[in-house]
């Protein structure tokens, strides 16, 4: 099961990051205690799984899950955003008065409901965001894992000594369409399980599943005795909107997951608002001469790949180092690795490349169809249909330090390769990018992993491992530089509940 092969190696929440926006610490959480275990995803050494997974996808291109709701939902004034408003803070004033105990409940509840719904799930994240089985089952995993993780956390927020944690009044939560399960369901359940009522907006292509993901906590607070309206589902009709929805005066924090260029605009609309972002990521692998090559290969093709490489921590450029960069055998086997892909829409159950949720356009196109001057294809991407969607996945070599492609962020499934003569100028060249999200080295040799976990500039590393796909509690995940705005805490990791309110100091005892 590839969810329990843990890296060797990541860093965790003891790391201060340098962007931290509040100077203050917070208070320390005691460790954890409780029986978390991360939920299996199905396994399809089984035939009934199998089976089960061929029966879901069976359904995709007619599908309708999810869709009542998005229509209820629907708010074209700002009269209609308003009356969402007043209602979670309403329901929120009850919400943030019970014990962590009491909120744990109702998030064990709803992690029970979303298991309770994989297929539903699965469903909807292949027919709205072409996820592929192998992609979408782990993400429903990561969604009740964040809802059972986060209610133990909740309990912890009452036992903290020498301060009371105050809950937000009211959190918004923006989540994107490339994890349009895991993330929506981890922002929205970490905010409730610290007291605050949520405004959820799905991202336009996943509203769906932000429904579905929606309906699983809802029948969580009726089966508590709550109210719905700590969490409403909101889909803007009208976009301008959403500006009035950021700059609401009820609000007064926002998660949002998505571009730096967004994380901006959202911070233009309203300054002074308490921000969490996980924004871009321009991430590189590394391979050293000591490395497992048959891993390595196959590692940087399942990173840059995987999803078809819309992923803000998948793989973008693999670092050759010393006579790697000459290896004529990593050379064939990462060839072989990514041009033996299955690249096929999500209704075939073997598909392990999907289809772009949005046709190719803009920069992306341009980095899959134009070469900057010194870089040839190894593997030249190829359009598979007329839909613009489906592609193949395309390597380049000869990327430049300095170059476009070394900088910018496509969130496609393009590749490129670069080389240094030495592990200490591939550090340079990863820590060169304005962004600091993932980075993954493979090397057998430890010395090499202590220098390299000790300079390079990321918020998830990972040795010998993939780098997409951070697993709740293992792995917590967050980013670095321009890849996060905030206070600097993970999602999935100890201290994100801390982050989501306020801290006063306790009142005197005695
Ligand atoms: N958490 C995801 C990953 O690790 C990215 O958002 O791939």
């Amino acid at each position: 099961k590839n969810r329990f092969l843990a890296s060797l190696a990541a860093l965790d929440d003891t790391v201060p990051l340098p962007h931290r926006t509040q100077d203050r610490r917070l208070p320390e959480l005691p460790a954890p205690t409780d029986g978390f275990a991360n939920t299996p995803d199905t396994d399809p050494a089984v035939a009934a799984n199998r089976d089960w997974g061929r029966a879901v996808l069976d359904r995709v291109p007619g599908s309708t899950a999810g869709t009542a709701t998005v229509a209820a939902a629907a708010l074209q004034t700002e009269e209609q955003l308003d009356r969402v408003m007043e209602a979670a803070l309403a329901a929120g004033r009850g919400w943030a008065a019970l014990t962590g105990d009491r909120r744990a409940e109702v998030l064990h509840r709803a992690g029970e409901a979303l298991a309770a719904r994989r297929a539903e799930l699965l469903e909807v994240a292949a027919a709205e965001a072409g996820k592929t089985l192998d992609q979408a089952d782990p993400e429903i995993s990561e969604a009740i894992d964040f809802a059972h993780y986060y209610a133990e956390r909740a309990r912890e927020l009452d036992e903290v000594d020498g301060a009371t944690f105050v809950p937000s009044r009211l959190t918004v939560v923006t989540p994107p369409w490339n994890f349009p399960v895991a993330i929506p369901a981890g922002s929205a359940l970490a905010a409730l399980a610290a007291g605050s009522p949520v405004v959820f907006k799905p991202a336009g292509p996943t509203k769906r599943c932000g429904a579905v993901v929606a309906e699983a906590i809802w029948e969580a607070l009726d089966a508590s005795g709550i109210s719905r309206d700590v969490l409403a589902l909101v889909d803007l009709e009208e976009r301008s909107l959403g500006r009035q929805l950021i700059s609401h005066p009820s609000v007064d924090r926002l998660i949002l997951t998505g571009a730096y260029e967004t994380a901006e605009l959202f911070r233009s609309f309203r300054s002074d608002l308490p921000l969490l972002a996980e924004t871009s990521g321009k991430n590189a692998l590394v391979v050293t001469p000591s490395a497992d090559f048959d891993l390595a290969a196959k590692d940087v093709a399942y990173s840059a790949f995987g999803h078809a490489g819309q992923k803000c921590s998948a793989a973008s450029l693999v670092i050759l180092v010393g006579s790697v960069a000459q290896s004529k055998r990593f050379r064939n086997q990462l060839v072989d690795a990514v041009s033996s892909l299955t690249v096929d829409y999500p209704t075939n159950p073997a598909a392990q490349m999907g289809p772009l949720t949005e046709p190719a356009e803009g920069k992306l196109l341009q980095a899959l169809t134009t070469l900057e001057e010194g870089q040839t294809w190894l593997i030249e991407p190829r359009q598979l249909d007329d839909t613009g969607k489906l592609w193949s996945p395309g390597v380049r070599t000869g990327v430049q330090r300095g170059s476009e492609f070394h900088r910018v962020e496509y969130f496609g499934p393009v590749l490129g390769v670069m080389t240094a003569e030495t592990l200490e100028e591939a550090v340079a060249i990863q820590n060169e990018v304005d962004y600091g999200l993932t980075a993954g080295l493979h090397s057998l040799d430890p010395e090499e992993i202590g220098y390299w976990l000790d300079t390079v500039q990321a918020g998830n590393l990972y040795v010998n491992r993939h780098i997409t796909g951070a697993i709740v509690q293992r792995q917590p995940f967050g980013g670095w530089k321009k890849s996060a705005v905030g206070p600097g805490t993970k999602a999935g990791g100890p201290s994100y509940l801390m982050g989501l309110g306020e801290w006063e100091p306790a009142p005197l005892r005695g």
